[in-house]
């Protein structure tokens, strides 16, 4: 077993904290004896115990004299400050661990670095960077919100084989089982999820995640005019809801999880949503159509990563899929279909507030 192996069960641990523990980073850790894995946890709710603070209090009691012989393995940064809870490097040392290792560092500024700095003054062998590149990294949600003042951004769409995403005024059925299942698990771990008015008119999407466990994410639809129906699948249950629009167009229809956010649709409509957001600690975005709304993304630089499902059907003609351009990151298969992951190299901050 390598440091991958283990550093990909602390990602897999981390991800069960999605939905629960925003803004707060989704960490998973475990703890590595003679290539055994004495004890694993992870940050589970938001405020409550760390991911190293379950792991070790998770070793039973036979195992227990091990601790000190053991390495640990974190997805993020120990940190080492009094926050809600007590800094972890402190319980690190305690336990008398030799040897950490982790995948990136913390990029809150009351950690960045520090954390690290402080195990190894204490003697503590430090390993960084473990799967620092790969893709869907847990911590990338909370190191985009600080780092970029903005949630992180995923653009997702569907594309036929011939490059369209669609036809324009019919909804178009792209996605199989697997990719379904997907796009749910997403709208689970994303604090937020967007799209455009014509998505909104002519796909009238619910955007609620219905088939993996978990929440729902807070809905956003671009809508200028007041153009989508109070009926809309979009306005209809008690998920929280963001309709954007320039007036509120003396619209009377409103619940307790809709709200009107009225913003001028000039050149800087994204900053100031983006803003929004921030404010409101949302610490992640998946865009998810259409082509129009996506391209307006991609011109400011305001994204992260692409998820780029290619699917075989042929339309002929349609709505042009964007091209997004960065690093591959990733490509397998869903069933008959592909999923292409691209990441950004020159990612926007937010600039404009
Ligand atoms: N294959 C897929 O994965 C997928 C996913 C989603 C949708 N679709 C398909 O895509 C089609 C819709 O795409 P589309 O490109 O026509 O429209 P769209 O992106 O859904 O909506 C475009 C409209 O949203 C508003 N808008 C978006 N971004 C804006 C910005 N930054 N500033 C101001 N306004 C903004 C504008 O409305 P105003 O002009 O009124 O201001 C714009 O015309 C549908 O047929 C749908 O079925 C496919």
């Amino acid at each position: 077993m390598t440091h991958e192996n283990f550093m990909h069960r602390c990602f897999d641990l981390a991800r069960l904290g999605a939905g629960h523990v925003s803004p707060n980073p989704m960490v998973g850790s475990v703890l590595v004896h003679e290539g055994r894995i004495i004890g694993e946890g992870w940050h589970k709710e938001y405020g409550k115990a760390h991911a190293e603070v379950n792991c070790i209090a998770a070793v039973r009691e036979e195992d227990r004299h091990l601790i000190e012989k053991s390495t640990l393995y974190v997805s993020l940064e120990p940190c080492c400050f009094h926050g809600k809870t007590p800094p972890c490097t402190n319980l690190i040392l305690r336990s008398n661990i030799k040897e950490v290792v982790i995948s990136c560092l913390d990029e809150t500024p009351a950690v960045r670095g520090k954390g690290v700095e402080i195990l190894r003054k204490a003697g503590i062998e430090v390993i960084e960077g473990v799967l620092a590149d790969a893709p869907f990294k847990p911590s990338d949600f909370r190191n985009t919100y600080i780092t970029k003042q903005r949630p992180f951004i995923q653009l997702k769409f569907a594309q036929s084989a011939d490059g369209y995403m669609g036809v324009p005024g019919k909804q178009v059925w792209f996605s199989n089982h697997f990719s379904q299942l997907l796009a749910h698990k997403g709208r689970a771990e994303f604090d937020a999820i967007l799209v455009g008015t014509n998505t909104a008119l002519t796909d009238n999407p619910s955007l609620s995640n219905r088939f993996w466990p978990g929440k729902s994410p807070l809905r956003i639809v671009l809508d200028r005019e007041r153009q989508v129906l109070n009926d809309a699948h979009l306005l209809r249950s008690d998920q929280p809801t963001w309709v954007v629009c320039e007036k509120q167009l003396g619209s009377d229809f409103t619940t307790d999880s809709l709200r009107f956010l009225e913003l001028g649709f000039d050149e800087h409509l994204l900053e100031k949503l983006l803003a929004e957001l921030f404010h409101h600690r949302i610490t992640s975005l998946v865009v998810e159509g259409g082509a129009t709304t996506i391209r307006h993304f991609m011109e400011k630089g305001f994204w992260d990563e692409a998820a780029m499902i290619n699917n075989s059907l042929r339309l002929g003609s349609g709505i042009p899929a964007p091209t997004p351009t960065g690093d591959e990151l990733a490509s397998f298969a869903l069933e008959g279909d592909t999923l292409t992951v691209i990441r950004n190299q020159q990612p926007k901050p937010l600039n404009f507030v």
